[in-house]
């Protein structure tokens, strides 16, 4: 099958049946993504959705490059988005919403790109995916894998959460945990793919997983009755989810649907702010090293920095960096007053609009995007939270517990 790619640094258009991941024209000789910053990046251009008439929900599904066959046994996608009343209330924000993302099969967003590189190696009969992943990419296209029959080989930091990498095995995933960082793990499996064939799902690395993150807009903008946010925050990382986010909203303008572009706030943590930096010292930033809670987000090397940076540009966005106390303050809250149970990265989100608010008027409509779980990260709540002794089983004992612990 024949998919058309835009390259996003220089232009070139390419149409090809053959999987492509960097822009032959502009791209290193090696194509690594140790670059740090997307110079060759290809995004797929959009060739759908001009027929959608406005002002009615439209299939998510339609703005994707390839058609998606098999969805049905990876039910990807239309998540809720709420309205946080308890929230709504503490903040003076009436027309805040988040958007529970974690609810994907997997647990988490990133089921959106792994159920389009599902599809792109039925497309092309490969039968064999390779990625690296800090947890939830290896566990969402692991999950994908299952579904679809596909072998999974996943290269990951020793340090990821146990619970993706058991999940991770759980779905049948090949696990290759290796001492190194995840920026390490990334290099490996480029060169594995390179030697052994198969796709190659690296976020970031293959345009589809882009590409694949933008239905997360196209079912907000659905959701909102067929308009576009005010301001979005999305956690940031390798910067994909945010290129991808601001994909969908490009493409609802660019087919007439909307009128406008939500601005978009990249949200960092302090310990893992590459693109956070770049974007406020207008100079490529990549780190030595990295530390934060928000295991998701420790990137010293963003894969799509380059092409994060210029939707903040386009949508008039900005970065803002949160510290590992405001994450967990923020998770506790959002656990607390809006019964959702995400992990630090994606409480790194709702972090971050408290922090910036202050530049948001409160008549504003805002999304903040909830990326990931909490029940794959337990050791991140046990830091916040600790289970009672078990007391005898009689009320007196029961009432001693309470009267200690939770008065
Ligand atoms: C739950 C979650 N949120 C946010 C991110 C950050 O996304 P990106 O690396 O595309 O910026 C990740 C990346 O792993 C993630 O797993």
């Amino acid at each position: 099958m024949d998919i058309a790619y835009t390259c996003t640094s220089c232009g070139r258009a390419i149409v090809t049946d053959e999987v492509v991941y960097r822009c032959p024209d502009c791209t290193s000789t090696t194509g690594e993504a140790a670059h740090g910053f997307q110079r060759g990046n290809l995004s797929v251009e959009l060739k759908t959705a001009r027929r959608f008439a406005l002002h009615k929900p439209v299939d998510p599904l339609a703005f994707l490059p390839i058609p998606v066959k098999h969805a049905g046994g990876y039910p990807v996608g239309s998540t809720p988005l709420i309205a946080p009343h308890r929230l709504r209330e503490k903040t003076g924000y009436h027309n805040l919403f988040l958007k529970l993302d974690s609810l994907n099969p997997s647990g988490s967003l990133k089921d959106r790109a792994s159920l389009l590189v599902a599809e792109q190696a039925k497309a092309h009969a490969v039968d064999t995916v390779t990625l690296a992943s800090t947890g939830n990419a290896g566990a969402s296209m692991a999950c994908a894998g299952a579904a679809y029959g596909l072998r999974v080989v996943l290269f990951v930091p020793g340090s990821a959460p146990r619970a993706k990498l058991l999940q991770s095995l759980m779905y049948g995933a090949a696990v290759v945990p290796i001492q190194g960082t995840y920026d390490d793990a990334f290099g490996l499996s480029i060169e594995y793919t390179r030697a052994f064939g198969g796709i190659n799902r690296n976020t970031g690395f293959n345009p589809f997983t882009v590409e694949g993150k933008k239905t997360v807009s196209i079912e907000m903008y659905n959701q909102l009755g067929c308009r576009v946010p005010d301001v979005v925050y999305v956690p940031v990382g390798d910067g994909v989810i945010i290129s991808g986010v601001c994909k969908g909203f490009a493409d609802l303008v660019k087919t007439g649907l909307a009128v406008r572009m939500p601005v978009v706030v990249a949200v960092q943590a302090v310990g893992s702010n590459a693109i956070a930096r770049s974007w406020k010292e207008h100079r490529e930033v990549v780190l030595n090293r990295t530390s934060t809670i928000a295991d998701s987000l420790s990137v010293a090397s963003p894969a799509c920095g380059g092409m994060a940076l210029e939707w903040l540009k386009r949508t008039k966005g900005r970065a803002v960096e949160v510290s590992d106390g405001e994450i967990s303050t923020a998770q506790s809250e959002l656990g607390r007053e809006a019964g959702a149970f995400v992990e630090p990265s994606s409480a790194a989100a709702w972090a971050g609009f408290l922090k910036d608010r202050s530049n948001v008027d409160p008549s504003a409509s805002v999304a903040v995007l909830l990326t990931g779980t909490g029940f794959k990260d337990t050791g991140a709540a046990e830091k916040l939270v600790s289970l009672p002794e078990p007391c005898a089983a009689d009320l007196a004992s029961a009432e001693r517990l309470l009267e200690q612990r939770y008065r």
